[in-house]
């Protein structure tokens, strides 16, 4: 008998299982009522009574034995099938957080996409530029006040006094990039630069010393103003509703001769006076004009055989006019819960 038990207890020690049925196995070879240690209670009966106590506590012990075993093994088992939970794939899945474009995005790629269904292609250029790409070929006196450092962020400027087309700064518009445009190409040229540009300005909620623009050129023989004019009404219409009117009064800037400032017909009211109109019923949208002779002359283009409308506009101030979004910060601090709100925008 105590033979048995120590082959039996071998046997139970280098016991693994891999599988719930081998631990099934197992409970029904030893521990079930038909296995082996309640063969050996059985057998325990006719043991001699001089024996009865040594034999009886091995036996005993046998049985915590293959108990133990049978507990650990089951429980380690139950610990991996709850691992195993999380690859039922009858389950569905965790919510995945989906992001959504940034409104400026939004409303870049819609002026994008309506210039380039009149042939306008897109171009960019670098935000670190000289002075001479974002003001002196653009026909800005060396005095003009745009150069001064109220305005401009300056990184490396020659001379305190006065300005320098080497001077090195961040471009305040994307004008820049017409310039370089028209440096490298011959006309006809038509093109939109959007971009990012920077002014030494303080930040409030109508200003930002970072925003966006989108400026576009036109050039080729016989442009005229009447060509800006359709453009931009166009323009103005695809991007605000079919019964936009636009409005052009006469502005200033160096690099356009004449200039003008387009307003469009406020679309939350209909013309007839709101407080985002300022009951005025016209929106103030962007700068345009005819490029200054100056200016293709500094670029190498034959100002008598060549003439070229320009315009430029904010990002942000279309977007806040389409949002109705009335602090321009919020474009710039990328709170979740504000650009959310975006979600279903294209
Ligand atoms: N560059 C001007 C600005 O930044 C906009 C503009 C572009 C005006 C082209 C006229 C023509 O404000």
């Amino acid at each position: 008998m105590l033979e048995k038990i120590n082959e039996l207890s071998q046997e139970i020690n280098t016991f693994s299982a891999l599988s719930n049925e081998d631990l099934e196995s197992f409970r029904l070879k030893f521990l079930s009522k038909k296995g082996l240690l309640s063969d050996l209670f059985e057998d325990f009966k006719n043991i001699a009574p001089e024996h009865k106590k040594e034999v009886g506590q091995k036996l005993n012990l046998l049985k915590q034995q293959a108990l133990e075993k049978y507990n650990t093994i089951k429980s380690s088992f139950l610990v991996t099938d709850e691992k195993s939970e999380g690859t039922d794939l009858s389950r569905s899945s965790y919510p995945f957080q989906l992001g959504s474009r940034h409104p400026i995005s939004i409303v870049r790629n819609e002026i994008i996409d309506i210039f380039s269904r009149i042939g306008f292609i897109v171009s960019e250029g670098p935000e670190i530029e000289n002075d001479d790409h974002v003001f002196t070929k653009l026909n800005f006196a060396p005095e003009h006040p745009a150069r001064d450092m109220q305005d401009t962020f300056y990184i490396s400027r020659l001379s305190m006094e006065d300005s320098n087309p080497e001077d090195i700064l961040l471009r305040t518009h994307t004008s820049s990039v017409q310039v370089r445009v028209m440096q490298s190409q011959k006309p006809p040229i038509r093109t939109i630069s959007p971009g990012r540009v920077f002014r030494n300005e303080a930040i409030s909620a109508r200003a930002h010393c970072i925003f966006h623009q989108v400026e576009g050129l036109y050039i080729d023989e016989n442009v005229s103003f009447a060509d800006l004019k359709q453009t931009l009404l166009f323009f103005s219409r695809e991007m605000f509703g079919k019964d936009t009117e636009i409005r052009l009064r006469p502005s200033y800037f160096p690099f356009t001769e004449p200039s003008a400032e387009m307003d469009v017909s406020c679309k939350i009211c209909g013309g007839k006076g709101c407080n985002v109109c300022k009951y005025t019923g016209w929106l103030e949208v962007l700068g345009c004009g005819m490029v200054h002779p100056n200016v293709l002359e500094a670029c190498n283009i034959d100002s008598k055989k060549y003439t070229g409308f320009a315009f430029g506009m904010g990002i942000e101030r279309l977007a806040m006019l389409k949002y109705q979004v009335n602090d321009l910060r919020l474009y710039f601090e990328n709170d979740i819960r504000f650009l959310d709100q975006f979600k279903t925008a294209l």
